[in-house]
């Protein structure tokens, strides 16, 4: 089995040290970076979009996957892409369309993902998942950073590894909300394969958080 991969959420950065923070993880060794986009809609928070991802965009190769938390995300899949993400994850909530929407962002020649709320049934994945290179298994409800994983979300991920593995469908699951070293082996071991993590990557000491979120899953 391949390791799971932690995947640095931008979110609790210092926003006014943006490349060094971003310099910091990649030396670390990661590869991916998590965007969070907020509308005040969808969540009740308001974050960043396009503008801050294009600076972002010319000081890093990082792999950039943006968590699009807005409301009808496919109004703003070209703007994002535009901004040079290499992958957009919208909110199967969010929209009425999704497979329209995923469409879209690969037809954009970007990688497709889709969301769930920690309440959204696996069920709702139902004759999309051809259509997706990635899904997000939210551990928090959306919208801040630094909450408490919430228990049992780790059992949808075994079933959602089970579901891809039944549709014959090896692509990777995401997991977002609350990832810390205490968390982390069990959404490991489950099948998660990218443990979004904001707080316990940004809060200290970089390069340390990363090796212990690193050896917690080995
Ligand atoms: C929550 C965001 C997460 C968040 C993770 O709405 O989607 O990506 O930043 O932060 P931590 O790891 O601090 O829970
Ligand atoms: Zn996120």
């Amino acid at each position: 089995m391949k390791h799971a991969e932690i995947v640095p959420s931008l979110l609790s950065a210092d926003f006014a040290n943006l490349t060094d923070e971003i310099g910091k993880v990649e030396r670390a060794g990661c590869g991916r970076l998590h965007l969070d986009v907020m509308d005040g809609r969808f969540v009740p928070n308001i974050s960043f979009g396009p503008v801050v991802i294009r600076s972002i965009r010319k000081v890093t190769g990082l792999y950039f996957q943006s968590h699009l938390m807005i409301e009808q995300p496919e109004r703003y899949v070209d703007a994002f892409a535009e901004a040079g993400v290499n992958a957009i994850i919208i909110h199967r909530e969010a929209c009425e369309d999704p497979g329209g929407t995923l469409d879209r962002i690969r037809a954009l020649g970007l990688e497709a993902g889709l969301a769930l709320r920690p309440a959204t049934p696996l069920q709702t994945l139902d004759g999309l998942l051809n259509k997706m290179d990635m899904v997000l298994v939210m551990t928090v409800e959306p919208g801040f950073g630094g909450q408490k994983f919430i228990e049992g979300t780790d059992d949808k991920v075994e079933s959602l590894r089970d579901m891809l593995e039944r549709e014959g469908r090896d692509i990777p699951i995401g997991v977002d909300g609350g990832i810390n070293t205490e968390t982390a082996p069990a959404v490991a071991r489950a099948g998660a394969t990218h443990l979004i993590a904001g707080n316990a990557v940004f809060k200290g000491d970089v390069a340390v958080n990363i090796e212990r979120l690193n050896k917690s899953i080995r």
